[in-house]
């Protein structure tokens, strides 16, 4: 995890390099600096805790037009100052911060060590630092060369670790200039005017710059006010592809909202119209795919899916199996990322992967797609990070468009998803059985489904009762069934990162083989239950819960007026045809996570241990 930035150019560095963390926070929290070269020397400044006491901590920033910073989740070390970066190699002759995982770090520092390098912290960052350093003493200085020295350094240094890398790399007796270099870890650089900028990821760059360059594993940029190079780390130039950018500043500020969540859970109808625009098709009633880049014939043999992805992006595959199944009558599977890559299941020819993710960085997701890929299976991706690196990795797929999300929380990343694997479900039906009146009536349906959002969010004041009357819970449960069972999982979490309070989501009728016994007056039962296939079931199932004394929510349609002579509290939710149902029931309890974080002062945006890129396996 952990976010970097580089800034070299004739401005202000310390200006965009802030600046740019604070955007890159939510990749991490727990310490931050910044290193500016100025009056020939490097000032480098860390705080433990936020940007914000790095900013207290720097008071006047130093003046110079190049620098890099970082902001730590921390992998190595805990959160102190001596492991916050950036990170001294030799004598002070390199400094450089990192994101990713050296995993031989151990065996490097101890040759170091014997070498006579001290070192001050417990990362396996500060390890590249020295070895660069000790590239340097190793290399000599070839005339009419200025930069090949240092560049051979850190391909040297470099060639030797095992693990993730994305580097940012300045030398105490060459101003001006920097080095990135990556491996795994994701690195952008913006193409200014006089002015070049790092980041791990694009959301920095806006409002500064409008054409972006998404370096590649083994890369390495040689960057100066002048202009830059890339290089592969072990052989010579390679020629780059400059990319248009587009996102404005005004997509990462909150707009008036009080936290990023909160935003991103009302910018949902929006999502969802960026999702489908342009991917529904009245004429052939199907859905239509730019990026997918397999054959309608290739499609059509698709006889098994797979859908792997971690957390949220893990619940939106649930919802996609149900939908895929029982439009496309496709068989599906689902799999944790982190257990696909390592349980080497039998996947059979005809089988499609697809990696879902929010930021398209998650490392476990990443390397389930590596493995399926080596093994010969196509591999898509659902995603909603432009560039990233499941987007590289995989041989195409359908970006999700949400916008950024900033927020820790998962949220309109989550129902996107859900809408991109409906159309797909759509899709691929429309490809076998399933008529062209019904593939009509889905997209109707999809259709409705941004204005039926901005109706369920007018649940808001509700909800916020229900969490004013629940926020001394310790222990929830979510209960739901069919295409509502996902959601419960995805409530519990939502609940769970952001106000610490232990939640569990249950298939519904599954309570009464276990679960029931955690039923007590203290321990909330919500039932998500809009009118469907199983709601009478469902409503049994809450009329055990409450025989036992337990209190219980429903999550209902709003037509549904006998629902209150059961449950204590009713949250109403406008219709929608089953298959779409997640998406709406979600709504209420993200508000509801949202609300109880908010009453028990926890910090929203920013849960405690969490980052938003997981980026470590
Ligand atoms: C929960 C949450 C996480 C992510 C997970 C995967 O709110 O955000 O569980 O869903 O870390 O991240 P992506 O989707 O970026 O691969």
């Amino acid at each position: 995890m952990c976010g970097i930035v580089g800034y070299v150019g004739s401005d202000d560095a310390a200006e965009f390099l802030i600046e740019g963390l604070r955007r890159l926070e939510y990749r991490g929290y727990d310490s931050a600096g910044v290193a500016v070269v100025c009056d020939d020397d490097i000032a480098v400044t860390r705080s433990v805790g936020r940007i914000q006491s790095l900013v207290d901590r720097l008071g006047t920033p130093p003046a110079g037009s190049l620098g890099l910073g970082h902001t730590r989740w921390a992998t190595h070390g805990p959160a102190t100052e001596e492991n916050a970066h950036p990170h001294v190699g030799g004598d002070g002759d390199v400094v450089l911060v990192h994101n990713g995982v050296i995993e031989n770090y151990q065996i490097l520092k101890d040759g170091l060590i014997e070498k006579g390098y001290e070192f001050h912290s417990a990362t396996d960052s500060e390890v590249i630092a020295h070895l660069v350093a000790e590239g340097l003493r190793n290399t000599p200085v070839v005339e009419d060369q200025p930069h090949s020295r240092y560049v051979t350094a850190v391909q040297w240094a470099i060639a030797q670790l095992r693990g993730t890398y994305g580097l940012a790399i300045i030398f105490r007796d060459k101003p001006g200039f920097m080095i990135a270099a990556r491996f795994g870890s994701p690195l952008v650089i913006g193409v200014g005017r006089g002015e070049y900028f790092i980041a791990s990821d694009a959301s920095p760059l806006a409002g500064r710059t409008d054409r972006i360059v998404y370096l590649a594993d083994h890369q390495l940029a040689v960057l100066t006010a002048d202009g830059f190079s890339v290089l592969h780390r072990d052989s010579g130039k390679v020629r780059v592809n400059i990319q248009p950018f587009e996102a404005d500043s005004g997509e990462v500020s909150m707009n008036g909202y009080e936290h990023y969540m909160l935003k991103e859970i009302y910018e949902q109808p929006d999502a969802l119209r960026n999702a489908m625009r342009g991917r529904l098709n009245d004429q052939d009633a199907t859905a239509v795919f730019g990026g997918l880049n397999l054959t309608p014939q290739q499609l059509r043999s698709v006889e098994r899916i797979i859908l792997t992805g971690c957390g949220t992006s893990w619940h939106s595959a649930l919802v996609g199996e149900y939908m895929i199944e029982e439009l496309s009558r496709i068989p599906v599977t689902v799999e944790y990322a982190s257990e696909l890559r390592y349980r080497n299941p039998p996947i059979e020819n005809n089988t499609l992967v697809f990696g879902i993710t929010q930021s398209g960085e998650t490392a476990d997701t990443l390397a389930a797609l590596n493995e399926t890929k080596r093994k010969g299976h196509r591999t898509l991706a659902i995603c909603n990070v432009v560039g990233s690196s499941i987007a590289q990795a995989s041989d195409g797929g359908v970006y999700l468009h949400a916008g950024p999300e900033i927020g820790v929380a998962s949220t309109k990343a989550f129902t996107s998803q859900c809408c991109v694997l409906a159309m797909l479900a759509l899709y691929f039906g429309r490809m076998r059985h399933m008529s062209f009146e019904t593939g009509g009536r889905i997209i109707e349906d999809l259709r409705r489904l941004p204005a039926t959002i901005e109706q369920a969010l007018t649940c808001d004041a509700e909800v916020r009762k229900v969490a004013e009357k629940y926020q001394s819970a310790s222990n929830v449960l979510y209960l739901g069934r069919r295409y509502n069972f996902p959601t419960a999982l995805e409530g519990a979490l939502k609940l769970k990162e952001i106000s610490y309070i232990h939640a569990e989501g249950y298939p519904a009728a599954e309570m009464k083989h276990g679960p029931i016994a955690l039923v007590d007056a203290d321990t909330p039962s919500i039932f998500i239950m809009p009118r469907g296939t199983t709601y009478d079931k469902v409503l049994s199932n809450m009329e055990e819960v409450k025989a036992r004394g337990g209190p219980v929510i429903a999550i209902a349609s709003s037509d549904d007026t006998e629902i209150r002579k059961i449950a204590d509290d009713v949250i109403m939710i406008p219709e929608a045809p089953e298959f779409l149902q997640p998406i709406v029931s979600v709504i209420p309890l993200q508000l509801l996570s949202y609300h109880i974080a908010v009453l028990r002062g926890c910090d929203v945006d920013k849960p405690r241990n969490l980052a938003k890129s997981v980026t470590v396996e």
